[in-house]
């Protein structure tokens, strides 16, 4: 039997504008009548002549209204000539796996449904995010594009009649307009466990935490979910910092919701900034198989992350890029051959082994190195900075503030970054003293296709190499979040030891008073410190 396909008026919606990585919005705002199916049509019109006879895949991180949404996205792939849909079993894929699913099967595409670290649940957050067939998020020109057919969308396409049992794993096959329309139910993990074997020597592995060379380590991990606010820092995962203090544990790490983003903790909660995390793997590719074939190409961090894997790329004489905060920005250099390992501050750490960054290949970086090295987690980082000095850095965050004042603050700090007077005015703080050596509002040129990206954040560069940086989150669903990114260098050993917040406290409080933070926001006090 053929199934019909019905095409339905719809008008549009407001704001469908995916940000930094895809559609985030309330859950309700998405149950709202049309609102899904809108802007899946809208992700599909966008495929143009790539969609007719395409195979996509879907998941997400198994929050509230993912599986509804996973059958909207069957029903109108079913009616815009889709010839198959992979979908993970009970609509759960991690945001990693997807990556990797559309590149082994060489599909056009994917549909990644999740709000990531923000919470979910009924009165919480959905989110969905279109990636290309390279296995990364829709660049730019692809979200503009979705963004501009959902301005003047009247009509969608589906078809009702596809039903699928996704508990199932198996094709379930339907005739669509008499079109073949596959769904294939996919197992969760199997395709990303073969994957990680290939990349690691999950022998190494297994020796590390059973002690083959001396004591078993013992490792707890966090997998945050989308009933709290599963974002993987010293505030929301408290929990599992508590539990490493106790000091039972010698390597701990926690995860978000869809499993891209990482923290990693030693024994006793010993903290890895994110900025670090990337640059000790960057450095200690020798334990790692897939580095040991393939070579290190190139490095990069998102422009706000600490600067500690410059360093790294320059003793080992390879590129290092400076990109917009966005994974995104990283899939044209890795897809030309000239990136291998990359980081973000935001706890995102990862490598060309998919398009996205990967909270369990993080973990599986790291205890290969642990297992290489015979070291703990703080004596590799203190054998880090012994080489390299070390590039303090912290991130104060102002959550859910109102938007206006917010974006008044950010135009006042982009108006200054045009003032040349700024440059070489002294700022001071105790006993410290900055001078401003430039300030700017981050642009980038994509090297690969000469896309540019402007007003990335507004950097302020001092004489010493200090910088602080602002930035609007664009991954929040309601009102504005402020970031403040501040970094100093140290050479000196003896300041290796010393607790992040007491170092940069001065330079933390000549970046409030620069930019009258607490005034616009209202805040005395950040939401969260990482
Ligand atoms: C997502 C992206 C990251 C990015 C982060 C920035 O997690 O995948 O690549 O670094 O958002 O979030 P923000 O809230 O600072 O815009
Ligand atoms: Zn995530």
């Amino acid at each position: 039997m053929t199934l019909k396909v019905y095409t339905k008026a719809t008008k549009p919606f407001e704001g469908q504008k995916p940000g930094t990585s895809g559609l985030r919005k309330a859950v309700k705002v998405f149950q709202q009548e049309n609102y899904t199916e809108n802007f899946v049509q809208c992700i599909l019109s966008a495929m143009g002549g790539a969609l007719s006879g395409c195979t996509l895949v879907v998941g997400g991180d198994g929050r509230y209204f993912g599986k509804e949404a996973v059958d909207i996205i069957i029903k109108i792939c079913a009616a815009n000539g889709v010839r198959k849909v992979m979908v993970g079993q009970n609509s759960i894929l991690s945001t990693p796996c997807v990556s990797c699913v559309i590149r082994k099967y060489n599909t056009a595409g994917g549909i990644v449904l999740t709000a990531s670290h923000n919470p979910g649940g009924p009165n919480a957050d959905f989110g969905i995010k279109f990636n290309i067939s390279n296995g990364g998020p829709a660049p730019d020109a692809v979200t503009n594009k979705i963004y501009e057919i959902s301005k003047n969308i009247v009509e969608y396409r589906i078809c009702p009649e596809v039903h699928c049992d996704i508990s199932v794993i198996g094709k379930q096959e339907f005739l669509v307009d008499s079109r073949p329309f596959t769904v294939e139910v996919i197992d969760s993990v199997v395709d990303y466990v073969e994957y990680m074997k290939e990349i690691f020597d999950f022998r190494a592995i297994k020796d590390l935490l059973h002690g083959a060379a001396g004591q078993p380590l013992k490792v707890l991990i966090n997998a945050m979910h989308g009933g709290h606010h599963p974002d993987p820092n010293l505030t929301y995962a408290a929990d599992l910092v508590k539990a490493m203090q106790e000091g039972d544990y010698g390597f701990g790490a926690a995860f978000d919701g869809d499993g891209d983003r990482n923290m990693i903790l030693g024994h006793k909660a010993f903290f890895v900034t994110p900025s670090d995390s990337v640059a000790v793997i960057a450095d200690n590719t020798d334990y790692i198989p897939y580095f040991k074939k393939n070579g290190v190409k190139g490095l990069a961090r998102s422009m706000p992350t600490g600067c500690a894997i410059d360093r790294v790329a320059e003793k080992k004489g390879v590129e290092v890029f400076e990109v917009p905060t966005g994974w995104k920005y990283f899939g044209n250099l890795m897809d030309a051959g000239r990136l291998s390992i990359c980081g973000e501050e935001s706890f995102g750490t990862g490598s060309d082994h998919i398009r996205e960054k990967d909270g369990i290949w993080a973990v599986l970086a790291w205890l290969s190195i642990l297992a290489g090295r015979n070291m703990s987690v703080e004596q590799v980082l203190h054998s880090h900075w012994e080489t390299y000095g070390r590039n303090f850095f912290t991130r104060y965050d102002y959550e859910n503030c109102e938007s206006d004042p917010c974006n008044k603050m950010m135009s006042v700090l982009d108006a200054m970054s045009g003032d040349a007077s700024m440059v070489g005015k002294q700022l001071s703080h105790g006993e410290k003293t900055y001078t401003i050596a430039k300030i700017d509002n981050f642009e980038y040129q994509d090297p690969i296709d000469g896309a540019v990206a402007k007003k990335q954040g507004v950097r302020i560069l001092m004489s010493d190499g200090s910088r602080v940086v602002f930035r609007l989150s664009g991954t929040g669903s309601s009102g504005a979040t402020v970031r403040m990114y501040i970094e100093s260098y140290e050479s000196d050993s003896s300041t290796y030891t010393k607790d992040a917040q007491e170092v940069l406290k001065p330079l933390v409080e000549i970046a409030l008073q620069l930019s009258k933070l607490s005034e616009y926001t209202g805040r005395q006090q950040p939401t969260v410190i990482t």
